[in-house]
């Protein structure tokens, strides 16, 4: 009975899909939704590819501790505070639906941010590192001037990035124009601007690049390049501008 009762309270989301990340991106960011009561949790996706694909560029130790351990770490916590969230409400406990507010946004944002960034890499010999076509090549032109100059813009702004945080090219909806922001810790693109799309998203706190670039965040942003699956993004783009 205890159990049927816990199952009809939490519904896990991808928790046991082998389907890529793609695949289940939307079920995933849209899961943190309330139906009837019934409380819908986050799960830790799949990634695409082996934890060593992404090699000489990210080691596979990088990729295991930040996908099994940090992006598992944002999901717990994250679901943690929803649940905490979910009895606050229950009991009208004002204070404490506000004070769990910074843990949803830190953690939340941490499981948006990491789901992203995984589908926006791509093993060499899978066609990572392919420069954009059609569409969002000729947007970059058009806004940035080359696919140069917004690898450069780009790399300089999450060079300079003080502490921690992520670096994105972000497609604005209403203007139609893409944009290179960044955010501070785990804040995802969403709270620079309800009307941003994250396109692509680079990930530049040290647990990214430490164990293989020590501090040298520069030398890890001139070789992610190398594995940006930009037919992701084109996706995303044509999409969105559809
Ligand atoms: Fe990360």
């Amino acid at each position: 009975m205890a159990l049927r009762a816990l199952f009809a309270k939490k519904t896990l989301t991808c928790a046991s899909s082998f389907a890529p990340v793609s695949a289940c991106l939307d079920r995933c960011l849209g899961s943190s939704v309330r139906q009837d009561r019934a409380l819908t949790l986050a799960a830790l996706p799949d990634l695409a590819y082996d934890y060593g694909a992404l090699e000489p560029v990210i080691s596979g130790e990088i990729m295991r501790l930040h996908h099994q351990k940090h992006h598992q770490s944002y999901v717990t916590n994250y679901n943690n505070a929803l649940e905490q969230l979910d009895a606050a409400i229950a009991k009208g406990d004002a204070p404490a639906v506000v004070r769990l507010q910074s843990a949803i946004k830190f953690n939340g944002g941490g499981h948006i941010n990491h789901t992203i960034f995984w589908q926006n890499l791509k093993p060499v010999n899978e066609g990572g590192g392919e420069s954009p076509h059609s569409s969002l090549g000729w947007a970059i032109d058009e806004d940035f001037g080359s696919f140069e100059a917004l690898v450069q813009k780009i790399n300089a702004e999450g060079a300079a990035l003080q502490g921690s945080g992520w670096v994105w090219l972000a497609l604005d909806k209403t203007s139609k124009k893409l944009t290179v922001e960044t955010t501070a810790n785990q804040d995802p693109l969403v709270t620079k601007g309800a009307t941003l799309i994250p396109l692509l998203g680079i990930d530049v706190w040290e647990h990214a690049y430490y164990l293989q670039y020590q501090n040298v965040r520069p030398d890890y942003l001139k070789n992610i390049w190398k594995v940006i699956d930009w037919k992701y993004a084109s996706q995303v783009y044509e999409t969105a501008t559809a």
